[in-house]
């Protein structure tokens, strides 16, 4: 009786454990092949401590690649999905046996990083967990807490020692440089031996460098261990028996690290090790591994807390899975579980400046998360995306500047505009608020705008040249003092235009007119390099790189004979010659093809300038099928749901489903580039969920939920959206009508507030495409030129701003365009501005 009430309680339990725990769906190992660079390791949301094996392969970015290479240990930290060179990868440990160590004796074990490279089978992992079966017959699994990691190392039984290696200085790209030191003392509060370790180290993408300190205790004491230095190619080892104590600084040479050795027993074959790892010292690292992993042998609880926590974090979105394959349901959970990767919190552990501000690590980068990362948190992790506001707010205050590429306690290299600009309007707009001085927000959006900083690493480029100009002409020459190269004059220019913007939007919200006019103005910069006579595959108007004394640019390595070719950097003709970098061209990434379409803040001039709504729908149409798109960059993701700006919701759906099932599935190649930090794989979260922000403004595209229903629970508010798409079939694919809260909605656009107050948007799919819902010009997403923004801002024209102006006077409402915008050269045209005075 008791036992059956018992079960009942359980499977009850279970039932509703089941239907709560999204974890299940999580495939981890979705992009750590083929350039992905996913970190399919143990962590918590945001953690600190990453721990997963790192392969011995060229594409070991993130630590694990799905490639078979074998394994050269265990470590402690990882970045995801980044580009540049591998990252973190500290503190590895490899458990070894007498295959590697004749005679279980520690000082023939085979120590050099790449040799000692274990092959293995499968790997295991979900959230909060991650194990790997070595061929040496060790099981090695890991489980993790905010700032530390919970190794259990499962011998094979007729092993005599358990031994394992630490080593201290390697990191995955080997720039250890020097200052290190390294301790090995019994432990009395734990009864076993406890080693502390760090060193300092060069990033994968900066040019400073970081300290990394860990504490790791084992809940035995060694019955032997030795410290060991390889120098020059000669390895010297100091013996540490039981008792004997090592405190030792590591100077500029060869890897180091402590090899020890474990007595085996007949019952016991496990080896647990806790590893804690601090930004700020060995005291704080022993500190984080003692308070958050008190019992050295819990890994189970351990890995249940874990697994919970990401529960939580996942659980902010409910889906209906009815009539969803299992499939799409493991692409969207796991792609929405790699969101919530990076950045870190690593508030309470920054070496750099005190402060009560939160603080976050690993923006890498905020070119490519603020598009579809950040948006996501205001949605599903508001409280997350405050702190993070707050954080890169309080790098303004204490670098000077917001960062873009931040990672390892250091700046990284910035991609292309200022987006952190962007990335603080779009959680402005949607009323991201708690903790947050918005007034110093401001300040720092206008220190980008304004002062020239050292634009390779913070604040933008040209701002000298633009002032004068309008716009950042190709390869400048004014830009003392900063380092950073003169390339990627186009694409800078159009995101600086719609940094600008974003800095209106903050302005306008804070009250500040004439800042709000100024920066609307700005924005209107990309038409400077508008070149409407650039002609390619049939289609007339391109954005071209543009020399200071407004002739049009040419490169010559590729516009051969003086023809501009926008499909350079495309992936048909030179993808790869547009990063970073002084040899890299005038778009970043992307080429002018793609380029062209950015203008989030005024698409219906983008429109009209392109020739009107018909040649904006073929010319999409042919960037799409002509090979021009580019998938695997970030500014790939937007032009999928442009349709919608000439009312063509239709071919939204379809070009974002065809996107979706061309690059991305769930195998471990399954995305089109570098996840970004999980940036593709929030593409794909929002593809699914039905609606797309145009980052940096209130403003979701429409397409269609892949899901009959789903529910959006505000942390914060406490309110409840829910997105409703009845009849959702595979052919009943278009929206025919929608209702917003019962209210008939024919827009093909939707707004925060569903999210910030709740509320139900319900929508009517059907087969057909040529419904005339959100097909009217009164259902288009905002422009600035059409009204929208709490602004009207008239058309860019080639018109001089005299004629403009003059057309303008005599309204009240009329604010003159500052002299620092007016035009000069040829074809160039200012944005003439009433602010609404509603809202
Ligand atoms: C371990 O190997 C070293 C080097 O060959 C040797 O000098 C030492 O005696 C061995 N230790 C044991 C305990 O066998
Ligand atoms: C970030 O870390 C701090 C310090 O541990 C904690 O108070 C805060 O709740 C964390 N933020 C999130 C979103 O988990
Ligand atoms: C903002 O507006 C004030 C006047 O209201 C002006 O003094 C200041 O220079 C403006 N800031 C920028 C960055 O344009
Ligand atoms: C486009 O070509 C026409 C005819 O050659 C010329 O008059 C005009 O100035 C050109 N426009 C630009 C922006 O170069
Ligand atoms: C509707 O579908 C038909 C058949 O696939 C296609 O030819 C047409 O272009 C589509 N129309 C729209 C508006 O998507």
């Amino acid at each position: 009786m008791k036992a059956h009430l018992l079960t009942t309680i359980l499977s009850t339990l279970l039932t509703v454990g089941a239907a709560q725990d999204p974890a299940q769906f999580v495939n981890p190992f979705i992009g750590t092949k083929n350039g992905g660079h996913v970190f399919p390791g143990a962590t918590l949301p945001w953690g600190s401590v990453k721990a997963g094996a790192d392969s011995n392969s060229g594409d070991n970015q993130a630590g694990y690649v799905s490639d078979g290479t074998p394994i050269t240990g265990i470590s402690q930290l990882h970045d995801d999905g980044t580009g540049g060179s591998s990252s973190l990868g500290h503190f590895q440990l490899l458990p070894l046996t007498n295959t590697e160590c004749a005679d279980y004796n520690l000082t023939k074990c085979i120590i050099d990083r790449s040799s000692r490279a274990i092959g293995h089978g499968d790997p295991t992992a979900s959230p909060g967990y991650f194990g790997i079966p070595l061929n040496n017959g060790v099981n090695a699994e890991v489980t993790v807490t905010q700032h530390t990691a919970l190794h259990q190392f499962t011998f094979p039984s007729a092993t005599e020692q358990h031994l394992l290696l630490v080593d201290i200085t390697s990191d995955l790209a080997q720039r250890y440089s020097g200052t290190g030191h390294a301790t090995v003392a019994p432990n009395p509060k734990t009864g076993g031996t406890r080693v502390t370790g760090s060193g300092k180290w060069i990033p994968s993408f900066g040019r400073d460098t970081y300290r990394t300190y860990f504490c790791l205790d084992t809940p035995t004491p060694v019955n032997h261990a030795y410290y060991y230095e390889t120098s020059s190619g000669q390895t010297s080892y100091t013996h540490l028996n039981k008792k004997s104590i090592l405190d030792k600084d590591i100077g500029y040479h060869g890897p180091a690290g402590v090899l020890m050795g474990f007595p085996s027993t007949e019952t016991e074959h496990t080896l647990s090790v806790r590893i804690g790892v601090s930004w700020t010292s060995p005291e704080r690292a022993c500190a984080y591994a003692e308070e958050e992993i008190p019992d050295i042998s819990a890994f189970d609880g351990v890995h249940k807390a874990a697994r919970e926590k990401w529960n939580q974090v996942l659980g902010t979105v409910e889906v209906d899975a009815t009539g969803v394959s299992d499939d799409t349901q493991e692409l969207f959970w796991s792609s929405l579980y790699r969101s919530y990767i990076a950045p870190t919190n690593v508030t309470g552990d920054n070496p750099l400046w005190e402060s009560n501000e939160p603080y976050w690590d690993s923006f890498y980068c905020i070119w490519d998360t603020f598009r579809v990362i950040h948006p996501l948190y205001a949605i599903t992790a508001p409280i997350a995306q405050a702190e993070v506001i707050r954080a890169v707010i309080d790098v303004y205050r204490h670098t000077g500047f917001l960062p873009d590429c931040r990672m390892s306690m250091d700046k990284g290299f910035t991609q292309g505009g200022s987006n952190a600009d962007s990335l603080l309007s779009d959680s402005y707009v949607k009323g991201i608020k708690a903790g947050i001085d918005w007034e110093v927000g401001l300040q720092a959006m206008f220190k980008d705008a304004t002062a020239m900083g050292d634009f390779e690493v913070e604040g933008r480029g040209g701002i000298n040249s633009r002032a004068r100009l309008g716009f950042v002409p190709a390869r400048d020459s004014d830009h003392p003092p900063s380092s950073g190269a003169n390339t990627r004059s186009a694409s800078r220019l159009l995101e600086y235009a719609y940094n600008d913007f974003s800095i209106a939007l903050v302005a306008q919200g804070l009250g500040r007119t004439e800042n709000t006019t100024h920066f609307f103005a700005k924005s209107g910069d990309w038409f400077n390099i508008w070149n409407p006579n650039a002609t390619h595959h049939g289609f007339s108007g391109f954005i071209q790189p543009r020399n200071a004394d407004g002739s049009w640019y040419f490169d010559n390595r590729y516009d051969s004979g003086m023809v501009f070719r926008p499909d350079h950097c495309s992936p048909v003709f030179g993808h790869n010659d547009c990063y970073g970098g002084g040899s890299g061209g005038e778009f970043y990434e992307a080429s002018s093809w793609e380029y062209s379409f950015y203008v989030p803040h005024d698409m219906a001039s983008l429109v009209h300038a392109m020739g009107g709504p018909d040649t904006f729908s073929s010319r999409l149409d042919t960037f799409f099928s002509a090979g021009f798109h580019d998938m695997g960059d970030e500014p790939g993701f937007l032009p999928t749901y442009l349709y919608n700006y000439v009312g063509q919701p239709a071919k939204t759906v379809d070009r974002v489903d065809e996107s979706v099932a061309k690059y991305y599935s769930t195998a471990v190649d399954g995305l089109p580039g570098n996840d970004d930090s999980g940036s593709m794989g929030a593409y794909a979260v929002w593809s699914h969920f039905g609606f797309f922000p145009v980052a940096g403004q209130d403003t979701y595209l429409l397409n269609r939920p892949y899901f009959p229903k789903i529910t959006f629970r505000n942390e914060v508010t406490g309110a409840v959206a829910t997105v409703i798409a009845s009849g959702l079939s595979a052919e009943n694919k278009y929206i025919q009508s929608a209702t917003l809260n019962g209210e008939a909605y024919s827009k093909n656009w939707i707004s925060h507030k569903l999210f910030s107050e709740g509320g139900t948007l319900e929508l009517i799919m059907g087969a057909s495409n040529d419904s005339v819902w959100g097909t009217r010009e009164e259902d288009l997403p905002p422009s600035l030129s059409t009204g929208g923004f709490g602004a009207w801002v008239s058309r860019p024209s080639s018109s001089s701003a005299g004629e403009l102006l003059e057309g303008g006077a005599g309204q009240d409402e009329s604010l003159a365009v500052p002299d620092d915008v007016a035009p000069s050269g040829r074809n160039f045209f200012s944005y003439l501005i009433f602010l609404l005075l509603a809202d």
